[in-house]
């Protein structure tokens, strides 16, 4: 960067101020605003913070516009095809991707933490039996700060080490007795010598009355679900985690933040949302009537599945989703699956759309991953949850980045006040 380029001047209410220009390795640069305040007594506004970086990262990078998606520099599509999610963990974690020892090293210390203290199967009972497992989620995983004392002081390097640990191999265990509990069977127990995704497969779906083969097809593309899943950089959930992981919040108690975070359907609970929307189009001839719905003004219904805040290009998650739906479909036997055609029915008209293709509205990862999670078996009401358990070492890796980073201050943001100004109290007898 050439000595003009590293500043920014700003006039404003006739005061200039220079202000740093910043340079990360790839991607926008960006103007430091940190001495604005004090300069010129003025805020920026950005609601949504659609231009504002909240934090320096070096963990995932994101180019909406030619659609690209890198975890630590790697592109996401080889990740998906050669790696695999315990490798991945690793690599957003530490940086690297591990040698042989490493890998083993830590694939023993996440399944030393698989299972969950005794008493959180009383937490469970709790809970109604309709309860979403999403609320389910909430609940008992800010419930573990009450159980793992020992992991929860967030300046012991140790301590972190055991809670990110302990999130990322507990996740799986949770959300396989939130599903259980939803249908009454008992809970199943992890199996150390099974992979990452082999074993959530096996805690969802086996019985203890009879012996539960894991297809490998299907836990390949669990596998691949969780890995296209794993981090997106400051998305809401993950802002939401650095943000309560701010003030000093323990790390379970942050996750559980990013939970309720991911659950609203602008969010993680889009593939939900993309199944039910399918379901009630119900056909290939009614597409265009949605189509045209969506395009309405004065109709806030949106195509589920399509565009995104950072995309505005192809999703490359969605590119190598759509192949695993059509591998999982033909495996089960599937392929004429009446709402995989409509899916692909809606995709082609809205791509060819000028409304769409004005917007840039692409296809996002949610898009096909219901269908792919129907056809295996999960109920809708898990779509959201599994995104949970994927995005979880995403979240403990910038909650541990941020705690690490030497600017890291408790996140506090300012605000243009609209309201009434200063006025003195009416009694209730002058009120109207
Ligand atoms: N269907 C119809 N119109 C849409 C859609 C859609 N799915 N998405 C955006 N638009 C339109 C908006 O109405 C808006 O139109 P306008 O400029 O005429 O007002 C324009 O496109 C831009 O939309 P914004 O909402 O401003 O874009 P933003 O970046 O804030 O929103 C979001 C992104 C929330 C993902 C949005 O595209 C959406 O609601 N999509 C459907 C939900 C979805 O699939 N979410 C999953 C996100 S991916 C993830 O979380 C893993």
């Amino acid at each position: 960067m050439g000595e003009s380029e590293k500043i920014a001047k700003l006039g404003a209410g006739g005061i200039s101020v220079d202000l740093p220009v910043m340079e990360g390795s790839v991607g926008p640069k960006v103007i430091d605003i940190r001495k604005l305040y004090g300069a010129t007594d003025m805020f920026t506004y950005d609601p949504g913070f659609t231009s504002t970086a909240s934090c320096e990262s070096k963990i995932t990078y994101i180019d909406g516009d030619e659609g690209v998606l890198l975890y630590r520099g790697y592109p996401i599509e080889e990740l998906a095809r050669h790696s695999d999610f315990e490798e991945v963990c690793y690599l957003l974690l530490y940086g690297e991707l591990p040698n042989k020892t490493d890998r083993e090293k830590f694939v023993r210390g996440i399944t030393y933490h698989t299972m969950v203290h005794e008493q959180l199967r009383e937490f469970f009972r709790g809970f109604r039996r309709d309860a979403h497992p999403m609320a389910i989620m909430c609940g008992v995983v800010g419930a573990l700060s009450a159980f793992y004392h020992d992991s929860t002081d967030i300046n012991d390097p140790h301590q972190r080490m055991v809670a990110t640990h302990r999130l990322v191999a507990k996740m799986p265990t949770i959300a396989a007795m939130a599903y259980k509990y939803s249908t009454g069977q008992p809970f199943v127990y992890p199996r150390n010598d099974l992979s990452y995704a082999e074993n959530f497969l096996h805690m969802m779906f086996a019985v203890p009355a009879e012996h539960y083969k894991i297809d490998p097809i299907m836990s390949r593309a669990m596998d691949r679900i969780f890995t296209l899943h794993a981090d997106h950089e400051q998305n809401a959930s993950t802002s939401t985690v650095r943000l309560a992981g701010s003030s000093g919040a323990n790390p379970f108690a942050c996750i559980a933040a990013g939970i309720a975070c991911l659950w609203g359907p602008a969010h993680g609970g889009a593939n939900e949302a993309v199944l039910l929307m399918l379901q009630e189009i119900g056909s290939k001839d009614r597409v265009a009537e949605y189509v045209k719905k969506a395009k309405n003004k004065d109709d806030n219904f949106r195509l589920m599945g399509f565009g995104h805040r950072v995309y505005k290009n192809y999703d490359p998650r969605a590119k190598v989703m759509q192949e695993t739906c059509h591998e999982v479909l033909a495996a089960l036997g599937k392929q004429d699956d009446p709402l995989l055609e409509l899916a692909v029915e809606l995709e082609r008209i809205a791509l060819e759309d000028d409304y769409f293709v004005e917007k840039k509205l692409y296809p996002n990862v949610d898009f096909y991953s219901g269908i792919i999670l129907r056809a295996m078996g999960f109920p809708t009401s898990m779509f959201t949850v599994l995104f949970a358990v994927a995005r979880t070492v995403g979240w403990v890796a910038q909650w541990n980045e941020m705690i690490e980073d030497p600017m890291q201050k408790i996140g506090r943001p300012r605000q243009l006040y609209t309201g009434a100004v200063r006025r003195s109290y009416v009694a209730m007898d002058k009120r109207n």
